[in-house]
C-alpha cells in the first residue's frame, strides 16, 4: 500500500476522510446567503457582457495583458462603497489573504492573529517570513488588549474575521478599533462573512461599526454574498499600488477573465438596492435560534452562520444524514476545518428561505434531538 493510500485509509477510519458531492436538497450550506449565484439580473449580465466582446478569458497577469477596465472600474466602484480609497481583486479570497500578509509583514514586525481565523489568513501568516506570530484565544478582547501593550520595536498587525466562518460570531469591531488606535497597530480585517449582509449599505461591519479609519486593510470575497467569485482588497491607494507590486497570488496569476467583473457589478447593484434582501438571512437565523433555544448548542452564533454543535464526528454525521433524510442539504464540519470535538453541522440561513421552512428546519432538528 502506498503512503497516501495509508493516509487516506486512515483519514477514512476516523470518519474524516472527504468526497466531492453535489448538493442535493434545501440549501442550508452554501456561502450564496443572498441567492445571487443565479439571480436572473446577474446571468443577464454576463451575457450582455460576452455579447459585447468582452473577453471571457484573462490572457495574462493584470500586470501584462490581463489588465482590462472592466476590473478597474468595479475595484472602484468597491472602493467607493466601502468608504476607502482604492481596492485590487484577486481571483479568489484565499489568494487575497495568502498574497496581502507576507506582502505587508516585514522581518521583525508582530502578528497578532485570533486562533479561528481563516485558513487562508493562517496560510498567508505562515509565508510571514522574519516576524514572530502570536495566536490569541478566539475574541479574548483582554488577550488582544495585553498582546498591544506588551513592547514590540517593529509594527504589530492584527488580524480577525469580523464574522467568523465556522461559529458564526462576531468580532468586536468598536472595542478592537479602539485599541489598535490606542497601540498604533496595523488591523487587518476580514469581511468575507459579513459584506452584503452587514451595515446601513450592506458594505459589511466596518461599515455598520463605522470603523473604516481604524482598518489598514480589508477582504471582501464575492464568492459568497455577491454570488460570483474572488476577493477586493481594500484600503489606501498606497497599499492597493504595493499590492499590484508585491501580492504574488496577484502578480504571477492569470487575471480573472473581464466578463466576470460585469455580473459581480450586476450583484452589488442588487446588493445595494434591496436591504431586505440584506436583512433576511439575520432574521431568519434570529428565528432559528429562538426555536432551538435550550435543546441545541448554536455556540455564540450571532449572525446567518449557526452552527449545532454536537461534538463528534459520528454526531455530525448523523446529524447531516438525517437532515439529508427529510430534504436539507446541511453538511457536517469536521477537523481540521474545526478543532477536534467541535465538531458541527453548520448551518447557513439564505434570503430566499421562508419563515415556514424555519420552523419545518427547527422541528426537524428538535427531533433529531429527542427522537
Ligand atoms: C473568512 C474567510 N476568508 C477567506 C475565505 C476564502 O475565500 P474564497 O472562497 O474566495 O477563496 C473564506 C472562505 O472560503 C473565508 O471563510
Amino acid at each position: 500500500v502506498s503512503d497516501t493510500a495509508a493516509r487516506l485509509a486512515e483519514l477514512e477510519a476516523r470518519g474524516l476522510r472527504r468526497r466531492l458531492a453535489p448538493p442535493v436538497g434545501r440549501d442550508l450550506s452554501s456561502n450564496d446567503y443572498l441567492g445571487l449565484a443565479h439571480h436572473p439580473e446577474v446571468r443577464r449580465a454576463l451575457i450582455a457582457a460576452l455579447e459585447q466582446g468582452v473577453p471571457h478569458g484573462g490572457t495574462g497577469s493584470r500586470l501584462l495583458t490581463g489588465e482590462h477596465p472592466a476590473w478597474r472600474a468595479l475595484e472602484e466602484r468597491f472602493a467607493r462603497w466601502q468608504g476607502a480609497e482604492a481596492s485590487l481583486f484577486h481571483a479568489t479570497g484565499f489568494a487575497a489573504n495568502s498574497g496581502l500578509l507576507p506582502a505587508l509583514v516585514q522581518p521583525g514586525d508582530r502578528v497578532l492573529s485570533d486562533a479561528l481565523n481563516h485558513a487562508s489568513l493562517i496560510d498567508g501568516i505562515r509565508l510571514c517570513r522574519g516576524a514572530r506570530v502570536e495566536i490569541l484565544p478566539h475574541l479574548d478582547l483582554p488577550a488582544v488588549a495585553s498582546a498591544l501593550a506588551a513592547p514590540w520595536s517593529g509594527t504589530t498587525w492584527l488580524v480577525t474575521e469580523s464574522v467568523f466562518s465556522m461559529d458564526g460570531d462576531q468580532a468586536d469591531l468598536p472595542t478592537l478599533a479602539a485599541l489598535v488606535r490606542q497601540h498604533h497597530a496595523r488591523w487587518i480585517v476580514d469581511e468575507a462573512h459579513a459584506t452584503g449582509l452587514y451595515g446601513p449599505t450592506g458594505a459589511g461591519c466596518i461599515e455598520e461599526s463605522d470603523v473604516r479609519d481604524a482598518v489598514f486593510a480589508s477582504v471582501h470575497t464575492a464568492g459568497k454574498a455577491l454570488g460570483g467569485a474572488g476577493a477586493f482588497v481594500v484600503g489606501s491607494r498606497d497599499l492597493i499600488d504595493w499590492l499590484v507590486q508585491r501580492s504574488r497570488p496577484f502578480v504571477f496569476s492569470t487575471a480573472p477573465a473581464p466578463f466576470l467583473a460585469h455580473g459581480l457589478d450586476a450583484a452589488l447593484t442588487l446588493i445595494q438596492s434591496d436591504p431586505e434582501r440584506r436583512r433576511r438571512p439575520r432574521q431568519l437565523a434570529d428565528r432559528l435560534r429562538v426555536a432551538i433555544a435550550g435543546r441545541l448548542d448554536p455556540g455564540a452564533s450571532s449572525s446567518h452562520i449557526l452552527p449545532v454543535l454536537v461534538g463528534s464526528v459520528d454526531r455530525a454525521l448523523h446529524l447531516q444524514q438525517h437532515l439529508a433524510g427529510r430534504g436539507w442539504e446541511a453538511r457536517a464540519i469536521r477537523p481540521p476545518t474545526v478543532p477536534e470535538d467541535t465538531c458541527r453541522v453548520r448551518l447557513v440561513l439564505h434570503a430566499d428561505l421562508d419563515e415556514a421552512e424555519i420552523d419545518r428546519l427547527a422541528a426537524d432538528l428538535l427531533a433529531w434531538a429527542a427522537p
